[in-house]
């Protein structure tokens, strides 16, 4: 076996140049994905964590170049659920068995604190363990959703290119994102991040940072998948990312955090219609099947070809079950926290002997 990746399967431990090393040499990628499956087999094991995903609004007061909820994107249908009906989805994630949902919405003012607070009060009481993924918001409002009861928040990096993330993200800035991801990791949430491969510009450099800045951040999840142009964006032009790519920096950060949780991502599935099982057999060991209904899927169009937007949760429900019995995996019966390998809090991402 390749050295680097004997090196990194057992201390979970490379530098960025060695991280660029296995980046480059599109022949060592199988050798990657199988150890990065070991990894995960070891520690996470078979079972995979579903999530039931609740997209409850596509209005976002943000104008990223590469998303097609993007403000200035007047090609899409707006729309916005009553609190109610997302609870009421939340009640049928949960009465097909669920038991995480994740709130997801463009960064829309239309939902107050007081009224999220609501929603995380009615969801906690259907015992569900919640994920937030609302964008960025005040230190003080991630606390008010913490002692609400939010568990979990995700919000990705996107990219750790400063200079690039500044040019996709008009008038956001890189500094307050990552401020963000650090509120949220000291207020007790079990932090997501993650990033996009292939967006235009993107070196392979900043590849290997986007993985050490995942340890860096001690997250606990990591989703990563491939920039796809949309239409309706300044991007619709770009290349956009590959599956094989996007699959490596994903097992990589699983051979350097070998104990969180990594989600086979939707848009991995968009270019490969087994790309949710290959990623299950290359590191991930989490689902996220939608469980809106309706209409509301199909105008969530952050990009063209999203599976899965003319399903019912029911229908996809039983086939994310089927896919994972299919490669000899189970659905966990549990909440799905991260069970940390070792009890110290040091960036090591192994055990580095101190607990
Ligand atoms: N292609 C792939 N992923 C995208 N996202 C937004 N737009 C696109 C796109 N065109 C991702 C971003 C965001 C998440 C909700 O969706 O990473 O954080
Ligand atoms: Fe809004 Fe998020 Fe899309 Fe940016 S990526 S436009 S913040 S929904
Ligand atoms: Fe939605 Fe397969 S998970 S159709």
């Amino acid at each position: 076996m390749n050295e680097l990746i004997k090196k990194a399967e057992k201390t979970h431990n490379l530098s960025k140049d060695e991280l660029v090393a296995l980046l480059k040499n599109d022949s060592l990628d199988q050798e990657i994905f199988d150890a990065a499956n070991r990894v995960r087999k070891k520690y996470v094991g078979d079972e995979v964590h579903l999530r039931g995903l609740i997209e409850f609004s596509n209005i976002c007061r943000q104008n990223c170049l590469y998303c097609g909820l993007r403000r200035d994107n007047d090609k899409i249908t707006r729309y916005r659920l009553e609190i109610d009906k997302a609870i009421e989805f939340a009640e049928k994630a949960s009465s097909y068995g669920y038991k995480t949902v994740v709130l997801q919405s463009g960064e829309d003012s239309f939902y107050t604190v007081d009224k999220v607070k609501y929603l995380i009060g009615k969801i906690k009481s259907l015992d569900l363990a919640l994920t937030l993924s609302i964008g960025e918001k005040t230190r003080e409002e991630y606390e008010e959703y913490r002692e609400a009861g939010a568990d979990r928040y995700l919000l990705r990096i996107e990219t750790t290119d400063r200079k690039l993330y500044e040019k996709l993200n008009p008038n956001m800035s890189f500094d307050n994102r990552v401020k963000c991801l650090k509120d949220i990791k000291e207020l007790g949430y079990e932090l997501g991040t993650g990033c996009m491969v292939g967006l235009p510009e993107q070196s392979i450099e900043s590849l290997a940072d986007d993985i050490l800045f995942f340890k860096e951040m001690r997250a606990d999840m990591i989703g990563i998948g491939p920039f796809i142009p949309n239409h309706n964006t300044p991007l619709s032009d770009s290349k956009g990312g590959t599956f094989e790519i996007s699959l490596k920096v994903m097992a990589l950060t699983r051979l350097i955090l070998p104990d969180i949780n990594i989600p086979a991502t939707t848009a991995m599935e968009t270019l490969n219609p087994k790309g949710r099982l290959i990623a299950l057999q290359s590191g991930a060991n989490v689902a996220m099947p939608n469980v809106t209904e309706g209409e509301y899927r199909k105008y969530y169009e952050l990009y063209q070809g999203k599976i899965c937007v003319n399903d019912t949760p029911a229908h996809c429900r039983s086939c994310i079950t089927g896919k994972i019995n299919s490669i000899g995996r189970i659905v966990s019966e549990e909440y799905g926290f991260r069970k940390k390998s070792c009890s110290c809090d040091c960036t090591s991402g192994g055990c580095c002997g101190d607990c």
